[in-house]
């Protein structure tokens, strides 16, 4: 599993564009859909602007999209902790994905449980014909302490095997949320990582570097069939030995689309 490492800003999230327009292309074409779980947090809102931009705005087949969410913040939709909030405002607002196809995690109903079994039979009527959901991508970010989606580390979610959505209590946040489990993570056909910040690096080191137990959760994304990709920008891959293989990620001049 050999990196990307973008060399800035511009790269980082060029390449997660062209990334995700690929996978786009490659779903339509087989499959006639394309499935997609966003994730949360500060790292994906410029990819989610980017992706409305002209140049990927007019290549990408926007009906051809459903969008389901990772995790949610057990919050209103239109509260400023929102994951759909805040995708809506950089990307679904400004793109014609038919809203039927707009797939919300419902952060607001209580108790959460209610709430992660109501999407699991969301996912159930979408992917009818899978045994367990296989996301044509899912996107990824990586908490400082390790976690991923809404898997922290020392929580039950970490270990759920059957059901497909869980609703843990996170002590750290003092909150609930609402998570995709691996189970769902895993069966994906792509997994992209996106990872930038200093916060980050040393568990990006211990994630290329250790043979040592699994220490954080994002070492249990591990898909079973599908490919898992990961994208840093220097920062986050800073703590990585000079003897690091990375693929890298540079504009070329000129080029703003790498
Ligand atoms: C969330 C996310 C979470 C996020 C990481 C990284 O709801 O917060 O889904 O898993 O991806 O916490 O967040 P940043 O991108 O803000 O560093």
């Amino acid at each position: 599993m050999t990196p990307f490492l973008a060399a800035d800003d511009a790269s980082f999230y060029r390449k997660a564009g062209r990334l995700v327009l690929e996978a786009c292309v490659s779903a339509v074409e087989k499959r006639g859909r394309f499935s997609i779980a966003l994730s949360g947090g500060s790292t994906p809102r410029k990819l989610y602007s980017l992706l409305a931009e002209p140049y990927y705005r007019d290549r990408i087949a926007w009906d051809k999209w459903n969008v389901f969410w990772g995790d949610e913040r057990c919050v209103p939709p239109d509260d400023g902790e929102s994951n759909y909030g805040a995708a809506r405002a950089a990307l679904l607002s400004r793109v014609p994905i038919p809203a039927p196809q707009v797939h919300r995690m419902q952060g607001e109903v209580r108790p959460a449980t209610e709430a992660a079994r109501a999407y699991e039979r969301e996912l159930r009527l979408f992917f009818r014909n899978d045994p367990v959901p296989r996301f044509d991508l899912i996107l990824l970010g990586v908490g400082d302490d390790g976690h991923t989606a809404s898997l922290f580390p020392g929580t039950s979610a970490l270990t759920e095997k059957e059901r497909w959505v869980t609703a843990p209590h996170v002590d750290r946040l003092g909150a609930d949320r609402l998570s995709l489990t691996f189970p769902v993570i895993n069966s994906a056909r792509l997994i992209l990582v996106l990872c930038a910040g200093d916060s980050k690096s040393s568990v990006v080191r211990d994630v290329f570097q250790s043979d040592g137990p699994v220490r954080f959760p994002i070492q249990r994304v591990a898909p079973t069939e599908g490919e898992l990709v990961w994208l840093l920008d220097k920062p986050a891959a800073s703590r990585l030995p000079a003897t690091a293989r990375f693929e890298a990620v540079h504009l070329e001049k000129g080029d703003i689309h790498a």
